[in-house]
This record gives C-alpha cells, sequence and structure tokens, in this order.
C-alpha cells in the first residue's frame, strides 16, 4: 500500500513538473511570436516624417529678384497613414546665384503668406503679419522670422530640404 502511495505521488510530481514545463514553453512561444508582432503593429505609431530633399524646379525657371510660388509634391508619412501632398516654398535667386527659400507658413498662427513685390515684403492675410526678403518680421503678431529651408543644386534641378513642419 505504501509502495503504491510513493509511485502515485511520482507519478503526481511528474505531472506537476510537465504542466508547468509545458505552460512555460507556450509562455515563451507566445512571447517569441508577440513582440514581433507588436513591434511591427506599434512602430508606425511612433515614426515621423524625416527631413527629406524636394525637388522644387529647375534653375533656369528660378527669377532673380522677385519671389515666386515653388511648388513640390511629397509623400507624408504619419502613424499608418501614407498620403501624397502637395505644398509650395516662396523661392528666388540671389543677385550672386545664391537661392533663397522660405517656408509660405506664417509663424503666428500658420497661415499662409504672399509675397508683395510692389511692397518688398511678405504679408499674411489673417492678422496683418508683414516679413522683409530676408524673412524677418517687421510688423504685426508673427513672433519669430518665417522658417528659411536649406537648398542645394543638382544636375540643374533646384532642391529644398523640408521638414513635416515646413
Ligand atoms: S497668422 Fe499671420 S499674422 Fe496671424
Amino acid at each position: 500500500m505504501e509502495k503504491e502511495n510513493l509511485r502515485l505521488n511520482q507519478d503526481l510530481e511528474r505531472r506537476t513538473f510537465l504542466k508547468v514545463l509545458i505552460m512555460a514553453l507556450n509562455a515563451l512561444i507566445t512571447v517569441a511570436l508577440a513582440v514581433p508582432g507588436l513591434g511591427y503593429i506599434l512602430t508606425p505609431l511612433f515614426r515621423k516624417d524625416e527631413q527629406t530633399w524636394v525637388k522644387v524646379g529647375r534653375v533656369e525657371d528660378s527669377p532673380q529678384g522677385s519671389f515666386t510660388k515653388a511648388v513640390f509634391r511629397y509623400i507624408s508619412a504619419s502613424g499608418y497613414v501614407r498620403e501624397e501632398k502637395s505644398a509650395f516654398v516662396w523661392m528666388r535667386q540671389e543677385e550672386d546665384g545664391q537661392l533663397t527659400a522660405f517656408s509660405p507658413k506664417c509663424t503666428h498662427m500658420g497661415c499662409n503668406v504672399s509675397w508683395s513685390g510692389r511692397n518688398d515684403r511678405f504679408e499674411c492675410p489673417c492678422h496683418g503679419g508683414m516679413y522683409d526678403e530676408r524673412g524677418n518680421v517687421i510688423d504685426g503678431p508673427p513672433p519669430r522670422p518665417l522658417q528659411r529651408f536649406e537648398t542645394k543644386v543638382e544636375n540643374d534641378s533646384i532642391f529644398v530640404k523640408r521638414t513635416e513642419d515646413g
């Protein structure tokens, strides 16, 4: 009788051990499958647009002296959403050939500013903000100068380094 009890106890211990082992293996497999899956699902939520160079035109089409709109298209990636958008910068070629490009977004509340060649300044239609040809605030509520973009020329094409903000 005692021998039989001992065997029963050993069987129970073996079964308990095997149950725990199987549960541990299941947990390990679940974690191994879940981590890459969660990473794949959650990564886009933390991804932000990087700074990118966008082509905005050709040097021969960029006038000297007056700012013109240089329209471009780009892919916006935010979270799971990727869409093609269009935007523009105010651009001109300086007398020395350098290119100047400004964001059209007013630094007050983000309205698009317009270049007034007659007054040699950028004017914001929303609250009367004004900027000089260097993008500096000359009147109104804007707290900062217009955002200036870095530019480069490759094979006669003009590129502007933009960010999601700009
Ligand atoms: S948004 Fe331009 S002055 Fe307010």
